[in-house]
């Protein structure tokens, strides 16, 4: 970590993170630290007795994603199990999936029930930094993406190559956050390199229009104009692994604990009334995964012009890439495929209002709203959603939320 991370990551933290009511929380009775606090992903399953293996993904554009595949506990890996794709959210990774207690972690609990889970990794973050000519460290090149390529590149790269390898041509899709969002985009560009290998769609805690989002880290990005200091500065790569000191914040987090969730909980948004801080040291261990500045970027775009649209590289660039003036919009309209939508009545960054206005544009969708916030559907303390997924998965949907509220 150079100076210039670290001034950058010191001023992030001090706008947007350090929310000193997180200190008056009462205790959720959090016994730390957890003895697999300081586990890398491999070790960490082996721990919990899963079955790993691990695959690169190449996409078309050249970026290499580190995908990791499980199945039940103390099993082999086969094949002749039904797939399930996991795609996590923005500033996320893989491991999202897995660092919930192992009765409430989403990937253990599809293992469980007998699914093949192939956990994903978005380009750029800590499983993303791979390039088949592009070196992450030295070519600014290889942080020109935002979310639009990750629906474009990534996502046919990943159906293609699980269909591959386990011979299935019907594939379920999970999306948390942005991991929807790119699905929400693949859908509606009728990306043929998805379509075809779609069997049912979910999106815990959906992202379209973020027109009213309170999420402290878009906020503030939104407010303040960090992403100039940062251009100014020649960063590209934003809220990187290396940027905070993982085993020295677990250990903090391990002895600490209303330290840690006064300084991290903002950061993903958590509340100890619905999300399992007891895991909050695990967490802070895999989170944040780092993106590009131009990812937060278009975030920033999405915010401030309330739209789901495209990339905006300003007039001059917008129209030689997308032949007009702006930004084209995404259209929820042209969405063919029945989306299972579940939501949080307080996701700060999925907001009900913009959840709402989703479901006026999608043509065919079920709809649940839980008691939870945006990341409970991976760090939650309850499986209320799990237990609704696997009916889906078997297709039996469950009762669904009244659509007058
Ligand atoms: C980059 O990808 C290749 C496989 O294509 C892999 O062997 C290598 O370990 C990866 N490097 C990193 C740093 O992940
Ligand atoms: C970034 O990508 C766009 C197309 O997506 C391309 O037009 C532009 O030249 C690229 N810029 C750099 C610096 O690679
Ligand atoms: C499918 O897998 C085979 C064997 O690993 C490989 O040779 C082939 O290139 C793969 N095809 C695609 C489309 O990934």
């Amino acid at each position: 970590m150079n100076y210039k991370t670290l001034l950058i990551a010191l001023c992030l933290f001090a706008i947007c993170t350090c929310d000193l009511s997180y200190l008056r929380m009462d205790d959720q009775n959090v016994a730390l630290p957890s003895p697999d606090r300081n586990l890398p992903t491999a070790e960490y399953l082996a721990y919990h007795k899963y079955p790993l293996e691990v695959h690169y993904v190449t996409t078309e554009d050249g970026y290499i994603l580190k995908y990791n595949r499980i199945q039940a506990k103390k099993s082999k890996i086969v094949s002749g199990k039904k797939p399930i794709f996991l795609q996590h959210g923005l500033l996320d990774c893989s491991d999202t999936w897995i660092i919930n207690e192992e009765k409430l972690a989403p990937a253990f609990i599809l293992a469980n029930a007998g699914y093949d889970v192939w956990m994903g990794n978005s380009r750029g973050n800590m499983f993303g930094r791979n390039h088949t000519t592009l070196n992450p460290d030295t070519d600014k090149a290889f942080w020109n993406f935002s979310f639009d390529e990750m629906s474009k590149y990534d996502l046919p790269a990943g159906f293609a190559y699980i269909a591959n390898v386990t011979g299935f041509d019907k594939i379920h899709y999970v999306g948390h956050s942005q991991g929807s969002t790119t699905m929400f985009i693949a859908l509606s560009t009728r990306n043929q390199g998805v379509l075809k290998y779609l069997d049912k769609v979910a999106a815990f805690g959906p992202v379209a229009k973020v027109k009213n989002e309170y999420s402290k880290v878009l906020s503030a990005l939104a407010d303040y104009n960090v992403d100039w200091l940062m251009y100014a500065l020649g960063i590209h790569e934003v809220f990187a692994y290396s940027w905070l000191k993982h085993p020295f914040l677990e250990t903090v987090c391990g002895f600490l604990g209303k330290v840690c969730r006064a300084f991290l909980g903002p950061i993903a948004d958590t509340d100890p009334k619905v999300d399992n801080y007891k895991r909050m040291d695990v967490l802070v261990g895999h989170d944040p995964a780092g993106t590009s500045l131009m990812n937060m970027e278009h975030w920033k775009q999405m915010v401030k012009q309330g739209n789901f649209q495209a990339y905006d590289y300003g007039a001059i660039e917008n129209l030689k890439k997308y032949h007009s003036l702006k930004a084209p919009l995404y259209d929820l309209t042209k969405i063919q495929e029945k989306v299972y939508l579940f939501a949080g009545s307080t996701d700060s960054l999925a907001d009900p209002t913009d959840v709402a206005w989703m479901r006026t544009q999608l043509p065919n969708f079920w709809f649940k709203e839980y008691n939870y916030g945006h990341c409970t559907f991976m760090w939650g303390i309850s499986n209320e959603h799990m237990d609704d997924l696997l009916n889906i998965l078997q297709g039996q949907d469950p009762t669904p939320t009244p659509s007058s509220q």
